[in-house]
This record gives structure tokens, sequence and C-alpha cells, in this order.
């Protein structure tokens, strides 16, 4: 599974815009893709929830291990809050490919 981490420290930048963005991407490729928002705001959940059904699939994970056995993902979009950095910052760097 590729895990693509969208981070940006500032506010506002269009991390949720290119998490989302890129899920749907995936999805309509046929690619098994999972959405999983960091963020407490939940974003990008609240998106995924209003995102029609008949759609191409986009899985969603709270549980940051839970999702790829289950459904053999292939693609895992990161949604990360603002002002991320530090310790927090450098695990969710070391987390992703
Ligand atoms: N539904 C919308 N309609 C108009 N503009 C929007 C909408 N959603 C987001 N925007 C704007 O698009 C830009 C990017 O928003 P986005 O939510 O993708 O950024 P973000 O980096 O995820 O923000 P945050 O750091 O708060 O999570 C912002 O300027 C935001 O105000
Ligand atoms: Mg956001």
């Amino acid at each position: 599974m590729k895990k693509i981490l969208i981070a940006n420290p500032k506010g506002g930048g269009g991390k949720t815009t290119l998490s989302t963005n890129l899920a749907g991407y995936f999805a309509n490729q046929g690619i098994k893709v999972c959405l999983l928002d960091l963020d407490k705001q939940q974003s990008s959940y609240g998106w995924l929830e209003r995102r029609p059904e008949q759609l191409p699939e986009i899985n969603s994970a709270k549980i940051h291990n839970a999702f790829s056995q289950k459904k053999n993902i292939e693609v895992a979009i990161i949604d990360s809050p603002a002002g991320i950095r530090g310790d927090k910052l450098s695990d969710a760097v070391k987390a992703a490919d």
C-alpha cells in the first residue's frame, strides 16, 4: 500500500481539497483507495459522507492500522491538520511513502 501524506503547517493551504481530489481521482481509476483524516475538524470525512454513494468507492478509516488487511487498499491518502510540527510531523512523514 502506498501512503500519501498531505501536510502543510499553514492553515487553509489546500490540504483537504488536494486530499479529497486525489482520493476521487484514484477511485475513478479503479484503484482501491482509503482516505484517512487526522484533522479534528474532519473536513475530509465530512466531504466523504456527502459524496454520492453511486460514485466509485472511497474507503475511510479512523484507525490507522485497521484498514489495509480488510480491503486490500492500494493507496491511502492522509489529510493532516494545520499546525502539524515537531514529533507529530516527523512521525507522520516517517509513516508515509
Ligand atoms: N466549499 C468551499 N467553498 C469555497 N472555498 C472553499 C471551500 N472549501 C475550502 N475553501 C477554500 O479553499 C482553500 C483551501 O481549503 P482547504 O480546506 O482545502 O485547506 P486546508 O489546508 O485543508 O485547511 P485547514 O488547514 O483548515 O485544514 C481555503 O482558502 C478555503 O477557504
Ligand atoms: Mg483541511
